[in-house]
Parts: structure tokens; sequence; C-alpha cells
């Protein structure tokens, strides 16, 4: 069964490299991304891993922590670090689950048999404090993913979980927002001082907070 946005991101227990971990113990009321990768020792996935190590402080300054997952058992996954390492410069420091029996896959839908019947996609979750689902992405194994698009949709569920605001295409943190249709022009012009009206659904502010 599949997880779609809004759905509670089914709760799991699972060997990593750091370890036997409990889901929702290990994520707490942080954020969180979830992410499934083919197979160690492949070249696509060692240069994903790499980046998401290397963007480890920006993941931390948004209080989200990270955790990526593929079928491949523990050894594998902890010789493959020292790969990671020689081919990007960064350390793996996150925990990598070892899905062997693939619990983890199946409650989340990481295998999509007429794409590959034994390996996981490339999916994405990001899984609010809340625990529950704000985003699903997947990809095909031939592409990696941008990781600076999944920093950004962060910045925008941060900020609309915060404010009455959206946030338009190609936002980028720090840039013009759309106020949300549940705001009244009255109300718009005592919480967004100097908004604009583009057309009358479509009205702008700056960021606020
Ligand atoms: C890769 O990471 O390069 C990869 C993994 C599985 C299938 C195809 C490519």
């Amino acid at each position: 069964m599949a997880v779609r946005l809004g759905d509670d991101a089914p709760n799991f227990t699972a060997e990593t490299t750091e370890g036997t971990l409990d889901f929702y113990d290990w994520k707490g009321d942080s954020w969180a991304v979830l992410f499934s990768h083919p197979k160690d020792f492949t070249p696509v996935c060692t240069t994903e891993l790499g980046r998401v190590a290397g963007l480890k402080p920006e993941f931390d300054k948004r209080d989200v922590k990270v955790i990526g997952l593929s079928v491949d058992e523990l050894g594998n996954h902890g010789d493959w670090g020292q790969d990671i390492k020689d081919v990007t410069g960064n350390e793996l420091n996150f925990p990598l689950i070892a899905d062997t029996d693939r619990t983890v896959s199946d409650l989340y839908d990481m295998i999509h048999p007429n794409a590959n019947d034994t390996l996981t996609v490339r999916s994405v979750f990001v899984i609010g404090p809340d625990n529950k689902v704000k985003l699903t992405l997947t990809y095909p194994a031939s592409t990696g993913r941008n990781f600076d698009e999944i920093l950004r949709v962060i910045d925008s569920l941060q900020l609309t979980a915060k404010h009455k605001v959206a946030t338009p295409s190609d936002w980028k943190d720090g840039e013009d927002v759309i106020i949300t249709g549940a705001v009244s022009d009255e109300e718009a012009a005592e919480q967004f001082p100097g908004y604009q009206t583009v057309k009358p659904y479509l009205r702008t502010t700056k960021q606020p907070g």
C-alpha cells in the first residue's frame, strides 16, 4: 500500500550502520528524510550518499534527521563508506538501513516490481515533527536526485507550517511568497502590510519570519 501525503509515516525497527533503531524513537520531534537507493557499490548511489553526507550541516540547521536505506547487508554498507569518502570526500555521517528482509521497503512501497523486482527505487519521504508524511518523491535508478531541491522543499514546508503562506514555482528561501486564500484582505493588510494583489486570487508578500 502506497504511503501518501498526510499519512502517518509507518514506524519500524531496523538494523542500521549506527545500530538497531526504532524509527520514531530515533526521529523524536525532529523532521526526517527517509530515502532509499537501489544498491551499494553502484555509481549513482555513491555520488548521492556522498552529497547527502556533505549537506549534513544544512539538514542539521533545519532540525532534519536523515536516514538512508537499501536491501543490502550491513557489512556491505560499512565497506562502501570508504568508497564514498574516496569519491566525494565525505564520510558517511547518517545511518543507513540494511533492509535485507524488505520490511521497511514494503511498508513504504519502495520496490516497484515493474521497474525492478528486487531493488528499491530512489524514494524520498519527508516526515514532519508530527510523524506525518509531508513529501514523497520517486526517481528511477538511472537518475541521481537533486538534494538542493529536497532542502528547498523542506524550507517551504517549514515556512508554510508556521505562516498562512504558500511558495511559488522555483521559490527559494528569502524570496516573496503567496498569501493563502484562508486569509481575508483585511487580515492580509494586518499580517502582511504592503502586500501586493497581482490577481484577486494571487497576493504576494515578503517572506515572513
Ligand atoms: C547506480 O547507483 O548507479 C545504479 C544502481 C542500480 C541500478 C542502476 C544504477
